[in-house]
């Protein structure tokens, strides 16, 4: 059975930066107690890596100790937040992905300016958590684009996505809030693309791949919204698509018949844990 791994598979920039700014930061913060608000990516096996490394986590500012340092993860966090851990910190790092940075920039500018934001993503998730915290008090999150006939807009509305959205999903929703615009002669509709690249090329080399084998194993955290999207999008071309945290989730049964395997990772997904799933499906492959 051949194997074959998607372009650009693994860590992207956001999240290696915030890897390697974090693992630093735990070795010369030693003399403290160090703690990092939310999981510092989507990947429990890195969480417990940065854990062991002497960066603990914690889900809420209460949980942290005063005087401690902190660790701001990439998916960012509130203006609220960042405030409170710098009042209670002696020291806090920030590794929020420019990228996500950028969109709280731009929601904060259209807010300044009285424009309504309306978020495309996961209500649920931090990242769109973080910018809702930047993007006044009429902001709104819109999960998909049937979701938008019974929004309430104001006059002047500006649209962003989470930076790991769909571009066709995200085009349709946009599509959606012009056409309720223009129906009800609202006076403006603006519309920022802030799905990255990371994410896009990840999208395309997925679906390419998923077009070009049999079984498709996509690795990555099940709590990490870019390893999900490359799921459904698999989903789209081929049935035998499976989601795994690890190589020792990937099970023989899978492989039954099968002459071409495909692995493709999220942008929170290290080097090795793919690695060890392309020797985990050749083993598989070399004992029938
Ligand atoms: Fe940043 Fe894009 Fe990665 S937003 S964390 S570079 S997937």
């Amino acid at each position: 059975m051949k194997v074959y791994v998607a372009e650009g598979s693994g860590f992207c920039f956001g999240v290696k930066r915030a890897m390697d700014l974090a693992f630093k930061y735990a070795r010369d913060n030693r003399d403290k107690k160090v703690y990092s608000l939310h999981e510092i990516i989507h990947n429990p096996q890195e969480v417990k890596r940065l854990e062991k490394a002497g960066a603990r986590h914690a889900e809420k500012i209460s949980g942290i100790a005063k005087g401690a340092a902190a660790i701001i993860s990439t998916h960012g966090v509130t203006k609220q937040e960042e405030e409170a851990l710098k009042e209670k910190c002696a020291a806090v790092l920030d590794t929020t992905c420019p990228y996500v940075r950028k969109i709280h920039n731009i929601v904060k500018k259209l807010a300044d300016e009285k424009y309504q934001v309306i978020i495309a993503g996961d209500a649920d998730h931090l990242e769109v958590r973080s910018i809702l915290g930047y993007a006044g008090a009429d902001a709104v999150v819109v999960a998909k684009a049937q979701d938008v006939p019974a929004l309430k807009l104001k006059e002047k509305v500006g649209i962003v996505s989470q930076t790991t959205q769909n571009m066709d999903a995200y085009l349709g929703l946009i599509n959606e809030v012009q056409k309720k615009a223009f129906v009800n002669r609202y006076s403006e509709v603006r519309s920022f693309n802030t799905i990255c690249d990371a994410t896009k090329n990840r999208q395309a080399a997925t679906l390419a791949l998923a077009k070009k084998v049999d079984v498709l194993i996509i690795v990555g955290g099940r709590n990490s919204a870019n390893t999900k999207r490359l799921f459904e999008l698999g989903k789209t071309v081929l049935s035998d698509v499976y989601h795994v945290e690890g190589a020792g989730e990937i099970k023989k049964e899978w492989f039954g018949g099968k002459k071409a395997a495909g692995v493709s990772a999220g942008a929170s997904t290290p080097e090795r844990a793919i690695i060890a799933a392309v020797k985990r499906i050749k083993l598989i492959g070399e004992n029938g």
